[in-house]
């Protein structure tokens, strides 16, 4: 290992890099991680130098309260090479802002910006050769931070680590992706974290998810926890509803992520001169729009699964097809979104970074 340190970030590289060890073109999301993360620990009150060093495990003690009350939170985020090379990412304050929202929810530390966004600029100077170009590929960035302190007092942690892996990727679901609307159970209620990229929230989706899986459905439209009425998001990606040329999506609330793709494909659709409108549409009028033929589209909309058409929806006993389109929306805004961070179109809006 080479051991320097470049201003305040402590850099130790790894000597031999497993880039050839990997089939960028057949990655299935999330498995495999590049040759160094970032780690940066906070303990009496303050955020240590931050550390580029080798992916590897880590140890923490079984009592941290992290495994014990869920003191955790993440981001997702991405890094995408263009024609000449650069990597860039894509609203990365966005990130950082949220981040620091769910982390203040949580009763964690913010984590300063020279360590979140100055640390994942070096690490990603650093896995430049692990950003790929062309057919959807990209570098999925995951920040995250867990509470380290030992102890099972229900309480909050006084210590905590962040860290930044990256994994090489392509978009999250492959194939079609069939939702059921929620009827029984809930991703969030008012007053606690839907709105927070907290990892219990993706916890308390599994078992739902699994029964939903069970009956051939790949994720869950969640309503709202008091009158399963009002559709919200699907947990992994936020959801947008075209009825006739209208494009809809539920209002960001503490109960529903306020996506970073749900936002900017809300500014394109604009540019785009579709007509785009933030509200809630009714499990009711969803149905009444499936049978008379006026619902187009629905699609899911996140940073690991970019644009993602659903090709059906079940509500109770009931399943409904959505017409295969040629010119979806979906599709169009899909590629207008990934040629602004791709930089194969000018970003207009000012979101791309050059790293
Ligand atoms: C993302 O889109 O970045 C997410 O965090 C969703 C996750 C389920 C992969």
């Amino acid at each position: 290992m080479e051991n320097k340190t470049l201003s305040d970030i402590k850099i130790n590289l790894v000597e031999h890099s497993k880039i050839n060890d990997i089939d960028f073109e057949n990655l299935s999301f999330g498995n495999v991680f590049t040759d160094h993360m970032l780690v940066c620990d906070y303990t009496n009150g303050e955020w240590n130098t931050p550390e580029i060093k080798a992916y590897a495990p880590f140890t923490i003690e079984p009592s941290a309260r992290v495994f014990h009350y869920g003191q955790a939170i993440f981001e997702g985020m991405k890094a995408y090479k263009d024609e000449q090379d650069d990597v860039w990412l894509f609203r990365p304050d966005q990130n950082y802002e949220r981040f620091n929202k769910s982390a203040v929810r949580l009763a964690m530390p913010e984590v300063p910006q020279d360590v979140f966004i100055d640390g994942l600029k070096k690490l990603l100077q650093i896995e430049k050769d692990w950003v790929k170009r062309g057919n959807g590929k990209s570098l999925y960035i995951r920040p995250f931070m867990i509470a380290t302190s030992s102890g099972v007092i229900a309480s909050p942690s006084l210590n905590y680590r962040f860290c930044i892996i990256l994994s090489p990727a392509k978009s999250y679901y492959s194939g079609e992706v069939k939702v059921v609307i929620a009827d029984h159970y809930s991703r969030a209620a008012n007053g606690g974290i839907g709105a927070a990229k907290a990892a219990g929230n993706y916890s308390a989706q599994f078992y739902p998810t699994k029964l939903a899986n069970e009956k051939g459905f790949q994720q869950i439209i969640w309503t709202d926890d008091a009158t399963h009425t009002k559709l919200e998001e699907a947990g992994t990606m936020n959801v947008f509803f075209r009825i006739n040329d209208t494009l809809y999506t539920a209002p960001t609330s503490e109960r529903i992520l306020d996506g970073v793709t749900r936002k900017s494909l809300i500014e394109l659709a604009k540019r785009e001169n579709i007509n785009v409108e933030v509200k809630s549409v009714l499990v009711e009028e969803l149905i009444a729009a499936a049978k008379d033929g006026s619902l187009k589209e629905i699609f899911g909309a996140g940073t690991a699964a970019v644009v993602n058409p659903i090709a059906g929806f079940g509500y109770k006993d009931e399943y409904f097809e959505l017409p295969k389109l040629e010119k979806s929306f979906a599709l169009h805004l899909k590629e207008k979104l990934t040629n602004i961070q791709t930089k194969v179109e000018p970003d207009t809006f000012g979101w791309t970074v050059k790293i």
